[in-house]
Order: structure tokens, then C-alpha cells, then sequence
């Protein structure tokens, strides 16, 4: 659940029921994520998951990175937008459940396109030698900023950042806040509206989404 559909279950649905049609394989993959997992709440669902697929298709990306796949639907919201040749890098650490994106990933019309790598983010961002085009940041929150940091000098002129829950429930709001990850969301906030390097706004869907482009 999330800080916007708390305070407003009925415009959530307006807004769920008049956007575009999620994909076939999106509804399954949704309800078997409800079914396995013991957080089925990760995943981003059918209103951000349309966002994603409509920024990556304005964006047509040659490369897309994910940190944070879970079981998959944001990696294939993303796949929609990907040029021809293109490719979306995405990473997760939780081995037990890679079995369900992998699955869903060789059904998808997207298989070629998308290249799964298990294992920490901080690790194996560093290992890839790619210029992004689209970056898409939901993980652990307390590696936020170093993520930001490992990402921003190889993005291209041009190239989109969204990084999910940057609302972090409403806790933005607490003027000293004592948990360390409402702590770095705030200071990550802060950072991207400072950069002149991006232009930026936060879209409030769901827990909110950070917009940036890079300039
Ligand atoms: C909120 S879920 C991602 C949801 C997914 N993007 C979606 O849209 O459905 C966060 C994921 O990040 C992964 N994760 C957390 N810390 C990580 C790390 N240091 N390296 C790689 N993956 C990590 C978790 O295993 C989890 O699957």
C-alpha cells in the first residue's frame, strides 16, 4: 500500500481504471506475485508499471538498467520502450525467488532484450561497462546515494532517472527524522534538486517517483 492510496482509495481506482490496458502477461505475472511472494507490495504494479512503459517508449532506450527486479514487472514495463537492438540490464540479490522473473522473462516476447544478473547492485553496476540511456532505482534504500553516485557519470546527455518510494510514506516530511533510510531519501531529494547536471520534479504516484533528467 502506499502513502497516496491511503489517503484516497477511490481516486486510485478513477485513476486505475483510466489508464491504457496492462499486458496479458503483466495480470499473470501480477497474481502469481500475490500468490509466492511474502511482499507482494514491491512490485510496481499497473499504474507504475504504465508509466515506465510510457517513459521508455518516449525515450526508446538502447539501454535501460534496473536495480531491483523482484519478480520482474517493472522489467518488463520497461522492455516495451526498448529500440531494436536494445537492452535492459536489471539486478537483484535474492536468489530463492529469481526463479519467477526468470520464468516470465523467457515467456515475454522481451527474452533476447533482457539480461537478469543476480547478485548486489553496488557490485555488479560497477562491473558494467554501459552508458544508460533509462535507470530505473528500486532497491535498499540505505545505498540510494551511492547508487546516484555510481550512475550519474554513465548516464548520457539526455538519459532518464526514475527512482521509486521517494516519498517514503510521507516521512520526507519529519524535519529530524531518526530512521536512517528516511534519513537518505531525504538527502537523495535534496541532492537531485540541487544538481544542475539533472532537471527534476516528483511525481506523487503511489509512495512517489523521482524524475530526472540529465541535462
Ligand atoms: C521493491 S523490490 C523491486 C520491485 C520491482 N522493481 C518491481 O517493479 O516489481 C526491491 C528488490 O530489490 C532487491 N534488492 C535489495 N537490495 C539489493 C541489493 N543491494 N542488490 C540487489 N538487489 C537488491 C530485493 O531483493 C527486492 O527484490
Amino acid at each position: 500500500m502506499s502513502f497516496f492510496e491511503e489517503l484516497s482509495p477511490e481516486m486510485d481506482r478513477y485513476l486505475e481504471f483510466h489508464a491504457s490496458e496492462e499486458p496479458e502477461i503483466l495480470k499473470k505475472l501480477r497474481r502469481e506475485t500475490y500468490q509466492k511472494t511474502t511482499q507482494p507490495h514491491m512490485i510496481s504494479g499497473y499504474q507504475q508499471g504504465r508509466l515506465l512503459s510510457i517513459v521508455s517508449k518516449l525515450i526508446s532506450p538502447n539501454n535501460i538498467l534496473e536495480i531491483g527486479t523482484f519478480t520482474g514487472y517493472a522489467t518488463l514495463s520497461l522492455a516495451e520502450g526498448l529500440a531494436e537492438n536494445g537492452t535492459i540490464y536489471t539486478i537483484d540479490k535474492n536468489e530463492e525467488l529469481a526463479y519467477l522473473p526468470e520464468k516470465y522473462f523467457k515467456e515475454s516476447e522481451f527474452s533476447s532484450k533482457i539480461n537478469f544478473i543476480k547478485g548486489s547492485a553496488l557490485e555488479e553496476i560497477s562491473k558494467l561497462n554501459v552508458e544508460w540511456d533509462l535507470v530505473f532505482i528500486d532497491a535498499d534504500k540505505h545505498n540510494y546515494i551511492n547508487y546516484l553516485n555510481l550512475i550519474k557519470p554513465k548516464m548520457k546527455s539526455g538519459a532518464v532517472l526514475l527512482i521509486d518510494n521517494v516519498l517514503w510514506y510521507g516521512k520526507v516530511l519529519e524535519e529530524n527524522p531518526t530512521q536512517e533510510s528516511t534519513k537518505i531519501i531525504k538527502e537523495l531529494n535534496e541532492l537531485i534538486a540541487q544538481d544542475t547536471d539533472f532537471e527534476n520534479l516528483i511525481l506523487p504516484l503511489r509512495d512517489g517517483i523521482q524524475l530526472a533528467r540529465k541535462k
